[in-house]
């Protein structure tokens, strides 16, 4: 019953078993972190507070305090994000600005977690975003 052979297959049955579950693991730490990276880094609550004052004395004059600006480009509760919605994609619009437009870059302005939390700030007015 238990011979050489039976063993050795039953070993690679395993080997397999064991090969499959950690490609299988692989692959959920890669989904894991291509959703962290959309989300993009996680501000501290210093950054969170300095976005607020930011916010205030530097977007809203253009992006009114409510972020429903009357100007459909400048909105940020009407559910169109000309830029890309994700975290990762808005903090790419406030670091680069838009060229062409009004929407200047902000890169050099802020550190990266301010930008983070402005990005969290901008999108939360949009009532269909998460
Ligand atoms: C001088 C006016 C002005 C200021 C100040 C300003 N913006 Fe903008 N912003 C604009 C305009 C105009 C657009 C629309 C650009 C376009 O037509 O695509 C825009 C677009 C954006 C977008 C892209 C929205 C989308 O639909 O994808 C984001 C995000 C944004 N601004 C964030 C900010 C943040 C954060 C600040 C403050 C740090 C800020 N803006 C300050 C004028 C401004």
């Amino acid at each position: 019953m238990l011979n050489a052979r039976t063993v050795g297959t039953a070993c690679l049955a395993l080997v397999m078993m064991v090969g499959t579950g950690s490609s299988l693991l692989m692959a959920q730490a890669g989904k894991k972190k291509a959703a962290a990276k959309a989300a993009g880094p996680v501000p501290t609550a210093a950054e969170i507070e300095s976005a607020e004052e930011i916010y205030k004395t530097k977007c809203a004059v253009c992006h009114t305090m409510d972020g429903n600006s009357p100007i459909p480009n400048m909105n940020f509760s009407d559910g169109e994000w000309r830029h890309g919605s994700t975290v990762k994609d808005v903090m790419s619009t406030i670091s680069n600005g838009v060229q062409g437009t009004a929407m200047m870059p902000f890169k050099t302005s802020f550190s990266e977690g301010e930008i983070a939390a402005l990005a969290r700030k901008v999108r939360s007015f949009d009532p269909k975003l998460k």
